[in-house]
């Protein structure tokens, strides 16, 4: 938990409202190297993996950040309501991972949604490294 607030307060100090993808895969660098000492880097084939494995939600539903994304990030997606999420992938959206407080409250918000649990700096990083490589 700790580690968060420490984030945030790098993010926000160092960019107040705009940040790169890149910028933002920097900080949640420092972070995974402070969750674990022999993090080597992020891959976009991990965050591939993460992105679309169905995992079973104590409500009895197999869940995945596609099943709102859908499979290919350069898609518009669906929340349950029915409502557009546009694209995740930068190539077709360029507003996406520019925003870090967005990206901090969303993935907040869909990891618990998901995964019932916080995300990892690792998983954050992992995910936005392989939205990086969709071209
Ligand atoms: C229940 C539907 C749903 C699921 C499942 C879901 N998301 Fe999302 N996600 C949304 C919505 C809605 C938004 C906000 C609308 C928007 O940004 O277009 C969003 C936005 C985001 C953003 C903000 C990116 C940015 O820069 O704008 C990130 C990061 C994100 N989701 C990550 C994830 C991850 C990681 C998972 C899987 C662990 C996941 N999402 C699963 C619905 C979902």
């Amino acid at each position: 938990m700790r580690n968060i607030y420490i984030l945030l307060g790098i993010l926000f100090s160092v960019n107040a409202f705009a940040a790169t993808p890149q910028e933002l895969l920097k900080q949640y660098e420092v972070q995974a190297k402070q969750e674990n000492a022999a993090f080597t880097g992020f891959s976009a084939d991990a965050g591939a993996s993460f992105f679309r494995t169905e995992r079973a939600h104590s409500n009895g539903k197999q869940v995945s950040c596609a099943t709102c994304h859908t499979s290919d990030p350069r898609n518009q997606g669906k929340t349950r309501a029915n409502k557009v999420i546009e694209p995740m992938a930068p190539i077709v959206n360029a507003k996406r991972f520019t925003d870090p407080a967005k990206v901090e409250k969303w993935f907040g918000r869909n990891c618990k949604d998901v995964l019932e649990r916080a995300c990892t700096a690792k998983e954050k990083g992992d995910y936005i490294q392989f939205m990086l490589s969709v071209k």
